[in-house]
């Protein structure tokens, strides 16, 4: 089994990162050219005039707790949108390596790989099926790339990948790259992730997130997991004080017993609205086919998705476009949410019938 730090950039094995400033808050901090003083208005513990902790031990531990994972194989990112291009730049040499992408899916991951200069390969899911992977293609195209990045919960399809079919990516995969599973939504999903199959799969990245089911997306804190040495790299091409203190603190917030207990519950109560909507979404004559969704989102096929967006705008709700997405002509990505908005939503909705917006 080939090492996963040994796969990064020839480059990069032996990069020797900036050395942070000591985070010790015990001495006075004469050693990293800050203020000395703060604003009167600066109501964070830790004072924003000083740098943050590079490692915050307290938010590390209780990440490892949330994620079931040992804390030097956590790595903290600015969402999980960081953690992809920070894979990306550590592992792929510009002109030179290439990653495989399945389609449709998040956006960020060809994104990072174009802005890398890395190639990007497309093995599209298959919308006959529901969307689902084709692995031997993606094994296929996996024989050439540093990075294959997979996401389950899909956004924007919604549907989950089979722990089979990542352990046998992952397996084709061993001697030469890596697989990266972006679990942005998993804890929407029935099953929850792959960090059970780490073990047989050293090779296997996952990517977590405090964006989606913790409600902290302005906090942007992700969580890479992976092997600990390439984590230890990965940190090391990573910015010297990674997350803003501020952002720390959130965490600091989020990550306590109750908190927890209430996003878990604001999860379920989702699951239940995602539900009544697609019911009442499937009444609606603007609407053709919604796809099942483990996410916070329903991906929905209108007759005329532009006056469904239409109407949905002039009722003042933001939905997101996919028509021109390959296999995804007239979808709508709805996110979830609440009550209100769900019924301001069905309302528009009913108003987008087709014979009012051809009318
Ligand atoms: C699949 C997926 N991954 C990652 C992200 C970005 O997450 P973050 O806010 O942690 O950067 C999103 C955001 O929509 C997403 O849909």
């Amino acid at each position: 089994m080939t090492e996963p730090v040994s796969l990064a950039r020839r480059d990069l094995r032996q990069f020797v990162p900036y050395e942070a400033a000591s985070p010790a808050r015990d001495a006075v901090r004469l050693h990293a050219n800050e203020s000395a003083w703060r604003h009167d208005w600066d109501d964070s513990r830790a004072g924003l005039n000083r740098y943050p902790d590079p490692r915050p031990a307290a938010v590390l531990a209780r990440l490892a707790e949330l994620y079931e994972a040992p804390v030097e194989e956590l790595l903290l990112t600015r969402g999980s949108d960081d953690a992809i291009d920070v894979l990306v730049r550590t592992m792929c040499a510009a002109g030179q390596d290439r990653v495989v992408v399945c389609p449709p899916t998040f956006g960020m991951y060809a994104v990072a790989a174009r802005l890398q200069g890395a190639a990007v390969d497309l093995v599209p899911l298959d919308p006959e099926r529901g969307f689902a992977l084709d692995v031997d293609a993606v094994i296929a195209a996996g024989r050439s790339a540093k990075l294959v990045f997979l996401c389950s919960p899909n956004n924007p399809t919604g549907n989950l990948i089979p722990a089979e079919a990542v352990v046998r990516i992952c397996q084709a995969m061993a001697d030469h790259g890596l697989v990266v599973v972006d679990e942005a939504y998993s804890e929407f999903a029935p099953e929850q992730s792959f960090a059970g199959l780490r073990q047989a799969c050293p090779n296997l990245v996952l990517l977590r997130t405090l964006s989606k089911a913790y409600a902290l997306a302005g906090a942007r804190l992700g969580v890479l997991i992976g092997d600990a040495d390439l984590v230890r790299l990965l940190r090391a091409v990573l910015p010297p004080y990674p997350v803003p203190s501020p952002c720390l603190e959130a965490a600091e917030r989020l990550l306590r017993p109750e908190p927890v207990a209430q996003a878990r519950a604001e999860v379920a109560a989702m699951t239940t609205r995602r539900e009544a909507l697609r019911q009442a979404l499937e009444l609606a004559p603007a609407i053709l086919e919604i796809w099942p969704s483990a996410g916070n989102f329903l991906l929905v096929r209108c007759r005329d998705a532009a006056a469904v967006v239409a109407a949905c705008s002039e009722a003042g709700l933001l939905i997101r476009d996919f028509s021109r997405a390959p296999g995804l002509q007239h979808c709508v990505r709805i996110t979830v949410g609440d009550e209100s908005h769900n019924a301001r939503l069905l309302d528009a909705i009913g108003a987008a019938t087709p014979e009012v917006s051809h009318g």
